[in-house]
């Protein structure tokens, strides 16, 4: 029987040094797109998948995203009183039912798989998807739902991917492919931020995952790879052959808000068509460009 995924994890330990002097005294997945956080994309991404537990990967000076998360009773009560719904309706998306968050502390920063690896006591034996909140995948349907909808066909695996020009792959992790419909590809091999002459393939992995607990175990051994760190790639690879793992091909457009071009391109991208929005930003683009 193939278990229900109901489980993210979010590593929101990284620094954020790109984002200095910004992010000296705020974490950097507390950075607003138009009116809201990073962190809160990549939260309702995940809950229009189903999940509702989710479990953040922390570290030192970052405890205001836990803060976040709490529901707000005053601030509630005032705009109920004012009559303001819409404002109410976004600030409940950012309170978490009790119980349903949780935050384990990275004590050293080894690396994305050592973060997923502090999140063990939470994922237990379960499936789980993974959201790095610098990735805000704009898309119809939520990135995640994509890829649960292919896990629970294939009970396995499945990574979201995008092609990149070959000098961009020492960047990402990178696939080496088998069968490919033109939208689901059969993994045959990772190699994380390989050199473009190395590269077995220019179809990389973006901040969303969908995983078996059985990474776990790779994961354990705290192995270092490239950088140093224990690469979230090379524990992935290990499972390769014994469950079955995919890339998909999402529908959407992903932009690396870890980046200052990117962080700057989603903010004209989410503003453009919203409604209270649209017709000044076009109009002061026209003025600029
Ligand atoms: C991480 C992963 C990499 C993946 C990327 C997506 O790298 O290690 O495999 O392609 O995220 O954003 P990082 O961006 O943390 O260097």
């Amino acid at each position: 029987m193939i278990k229900p995924l109901r489980k993210a994890v979010l590593p929101v330990g990284g620094l954020g040094t790109r984002f200095l002097p910004a992010t000296k005294a705020m974490p950097k997945e507390m950075l607003p797109v138009v009116d809201k956080p990073l962190i809160q994309y990549a939260i309702d991404e995940a809950r229009a998948a189903g999940i509702e537990e989710f479990c953040l990967v922390t570290a030192r000076g970052k405890d205001n995203l836990i803060d976040y998360f709490d529901a707000a009773p005053e601030l509630e009560h005032t705009l109920r009183e004012r009559g303001k719904t819409s404002t109410l309706a976004a600030l409940e998306a950012s309170s978490m039912n009790a119980g349903s968050l949780v935050a384990v502390r990275q004590n050293m920063p080894l690396g994305l798989g050592h973060a997923i690896w502090c999140a063990r006591s939470f994922i237990g034996d379960d499936p789980f998807a993974i959201l790095l909140p610098d990735d805000i995948v704009k898309s119809e349907k939520s990135c995640i739902a994509q890829l649960a909808e292919v896990y629970r066909k294939t009970g396995g695996n499945v990574v979201a991917v995008n092609e990149v020009p070959r000098e961009m792959t020492k960047q990402y992790g990178v696939l080496a492919t088998g069968e490919d419909d033109g939208r689901l590809v059969e993994v045959k091999g990772l190699v994380e931020k390989p050199e473009p002459a190395d590269a077995p393939s220019n179809l990389t992995i973006i901040g969303r995952y969908v995983l078996t607990a059985e990474v776990l175990k790779p994961l354990s051994q705290l192995r270092t790879g490239v950088g140093g760190e224990v690469q979230l790639t090379d524990a992935m690879a290990q499972l390769i052959g014994k469950q079955p793992f995919h890339g998909l091909r999402y529908e959407g457009t992903r932009f690396d808000c870890g980046s200052k071009i990117g962080f700057l391109e989603a903010q004209i991208a989410m503003s453009i068509e919203r409604p209270d929005l649209k017709d000044d930003v076009r109009a002061f683009l026209k003025k600029y460009v």
